[in-house]
């Protein structure tokens, strides 16, 4: 995927000639906050994207992922544990400077609906901090465990300023811990503006990304963060996507 800031940076480049090649071209980060980031190269009302979502990390081989993910030009949504936030809080610093999407999914993964108001936001609130302690920034995104939730934690994600992401397909990678099996799943649940939830922590997901990544990008597919499926619209606290 080219990004439309460089097609500008060499058109631009071409339009001043007078200029020494390396004064017309800015440094990446230069561009990237011109430009607004990565969300601003896709526009999803034009092309067909996907997101894709991975949960329970960071693990042990979350770094391989993050390093595919770069070499692919692709940026993903991440529901983090707290507690694995805590273990491994420069995985969780890279996501961000990568242009990754943070969700919260809870500190230790309990069935939320079975929990008390405070319990749940325990979960929550702990998590927050977490990682606005590692990015600066707290997360705007929620995914209750295991899917398992209601009314009552929706409304208390959303007192904690986050709106639940669900997902459009699940490829239960965690018990397939098989990669072609993975990789049939998440083409078959491909479809555009879908959400598609995987496993970080599971090792046969992390290892046939790069294989899948190529063979989405070749059916099409743009692969981005949940909030760039939105086309700029936020979701609101307490609010359910898809
Ligand atoms: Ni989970």
């Amino acid at each position: 995927m080219f990004s439309r800031g460089l097609v500008t940076a060499a058109m631009t480049a071409a339009l001043l000639p007078a200029f020494p090649a390396h004064a017309t071209l800015p440094a990446p980060p230069a561009r990237a906050a011109l430009h607004g980031g990565a969300a601003a190269t896709v526009d999803c009302a034009k092309v067909k994207c996907l997101a894709l979502t991975f949960d329970d990390g960071p693990g042990a081989a979350t770094g391989t992922l993050l390093t595919t993910l770069r070499k692919s030009g692709v940026k993903a949504t991440f529901f983090l544990m707290g507690k694995h936030v805590e273990e491994r809080p420069a995985l969780v610093k890279r996501m961000a400077a990568e242009g990754h999407e943070i969700g919260n999914h809870t500190w230790s993964h309990p069935s939320l609906p079975t929990l008390f108001d405070e319990e749940i936001t325990t979960e929550l609130k702990a998590t927050q901090d977490a990682v606005a302690q590692v990015t600066g920034r707290a997360p705007r995104l929620f995914r209750p465990p295991y899917g398992q939730t209601d009314d009552r934690v929706a409304a208390l994600a959303g007192d904690e300023g986050m709106a639940q992401v669900l997902w459009t397909g699940t490829t239960l990678d965690w018990k397939l811990r098989d990669e072609k099996k993975i990789r049939a799943v998440v083409l078959k649940l491909a479809r555009r503006d879908g959400v598609i939830l995987m496993h970080d922590v599971v090792p046969q997901t992390v290892r046939v990304m790069p294989a899948l990544v190529k063979e989405l990008k070749k059916r099409g597919y743009h692969l981005v963060t949940v909030s760039a499926l939105l086309q700029g619209r936020r979701l609101a606290p307490g609010e359910t996507y898809p």
